[in-house]
C-alpha cells in the first residue's frame, strides 16, 4: 500500500507486464480502501463483511483490463479508477453469491472461508447487494474529467453486463445446467454471459473513459470477447488440473456438481486447444494498435497461461 502510483506513461521504456499488473492491483486496492466504509460505521458487521469479501487476495484482472484498455487508447490512470473499482466490486459481489449454498455451495474462496461461512448467509446476500450498489454509485459520482453522457453510457454498459442479459443471466444458465447435457454452442453462450460479459465491459469502460473512437472500440471489443470466453475456459481447466491450495478455491467442484464445462465437453486437450485459439483471436483483434496495447497483449497471454 505504500508503493507510489504506477505511471507507465511517464516512463520512456515500457514497463514490464508483471510490474504493471502488480502496480494496478495496488492502485485499485488503495481506491477500494477509500470507498468501502469502515466497520466502525453502522451497520458494522455488514461493512466488515464487505471488506472481507473484497480484500481477500483477488487477482484484480478486471481492473487491470480497465487500466490496460484505457492506456492502450492514450488514457490516464487517474481517470480510470472509478471504473476499475466498479468492475471489481461487481465481480466480488458475484463471487459471494456464486459461493452461496443455493448456488455452488463453496467453503473456500481466495484461500479463505467464503463470505457466508465467515459470516452467515443473510449477511453474504446483503454483501453482494451492497457491493453491487456501490459499483454504480462510483460510476455515477460527478467527475470533472468525464462528460455526463459518457458516464451515463458507462453506467448502462455495466448494468447490462451484470444483469439478466449478462453475468446474472449466465449464472442462471449455469444453475439450470446442473446435471444436464449441453451442446458446445450452449456452453459457449453460458460462459460468454456468466464471465465474458463483465470482462468485455471492463475493456469497454476503460476505453470509453479514455475517449476511444468508434473503430478502436470495435477492435477492443473483439479482443475482449475472445479473452472473456478464454478466461472461463481456463477456469474450467484449472478446476480439473490445479490443487485447492494453489487455486484458493475447492478443486474439482464442477465435476462434483455435475456441471457441463469445457473440459467435460471437449476433454482437457480440447479445452486447452480452445483457449489457444481464443488467445490467437484476441491478439489478432489488436493488430494495428501500437506499443500502447502491449499490456493488453500480455494480459491475453496471462488469461490462458495463469495457474490460478
Ligand atoms: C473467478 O474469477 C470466477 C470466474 C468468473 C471464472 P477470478 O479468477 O478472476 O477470481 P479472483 O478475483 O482472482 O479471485
Ligand atoms: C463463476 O463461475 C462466474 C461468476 C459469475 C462468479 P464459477 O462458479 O466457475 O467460478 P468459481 O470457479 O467458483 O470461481
Ligand atoms: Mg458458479
Ligand atoms: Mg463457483
Ligand atoms: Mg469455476
Amino acid at each position: 500500500m505504500q508503493t507510489p502510483n504506477p505511471s507507465p506513461q511517464s516512463e520512456s521504456a515500457p514497463q514490464p507486464f508483471a510490474q504493471f499488473a502488480a502496480a494496478c492491483a495496488r492502485r485499485v486496492n488503495r481506491q477500494l480502501e477509500r470507498v468501502l466504509p469502515e466497520d466502525s460505521i453502522i451497520p458494522g458487521r455488514l461493512h466488515e463483511a464487505m471488506r472481507y469479501a473484497t480484500f481477500n487476495g483477488g487477482k484484480r484482472v478486471r481492473p487491470l483490463l480497465v487500466y490496460a484498455s484505457g492506456l492502450a487508447v492514450g488514457g490516464r490512470l487517474e481517470d480510470l479508477d472509478p471504473a476499475a473499482c466498479a468492475v471489481e466490486l461487481i465481480h466480488s459481489y458475484s463471487l459471494v453469491h456464486d459461493d452461496l449454498p443455493a448456488m455452488d455451495d463453496d467453503d473456500l474462496r481466495r484461500g479463505q472461508p467464503t463470505c457466508h461461512r465467515a459470516y452467515d448467509e443473510a449477511t453474504a446476500v446483503l454483501v453482494g447487494d451492497a457491493l453491487q450498489s456501490m459499483a454504480f454509485e462510483l460510476l455515477g459520482r460527478p467527475d470533472p474529467h468525464l462528460a455526463t453522457e459518457v458516464q451515463l453510457e458507462m453506467v448502462r454498459i455495466l448494468a447490462q453486463a451484470s444483469g439478466s442479459r449478462g453475468m446474472a443471466g449466465g449464472q442462471a444458465l449455469d444453475i439450470g445446467a446442473v446435471g444436464e447435457r449441453m451442446s458446445l454452442p450452449e456452453l459457449e453462450d453460458m460462459h460468454i454471459h456468466k464471465t465474458g460479459a463483465l470482462i468485455r465491459a471492463s475493456v469497454r469502460l476503460g476505453a470509453l473513459a479514455s475517449g476511444a473512437g468508434k473503430s478502436t472500440l470495435h477492435q477492443l471489443d473483439h479482443y475482449a470477447k475472445a479473452i472473456g470466453l478464454a478466461f472461463q475456459v481456463q477456469d474450467d481447466i484449472l478446476d480439473v488440473t490445479t490443487d485447492t491450495h494453489t487455486l484458493g478455491k475447492t478443486q474439482g467442484k464442477d465435476e462434483a456438481a455435475n456441471k457441463p464445462t469445457y473440459t467435460s465437453l471437449l476433454g482437457l486437450e480440447g479445452a486447452r486447444q480452445k483457449a489457444t485459439e481464443l488467445l490467437e483471436e484476441a491478439l489478432d483483434a489488436l493488430a494495428g494498435l501500437g506499443q500502447e496495447a502491449e499490456h493488453l497483449r500480455n494480459l491475453a497471454h496471462y488469461v490462458v497461461e495463469r495457474s490460478h
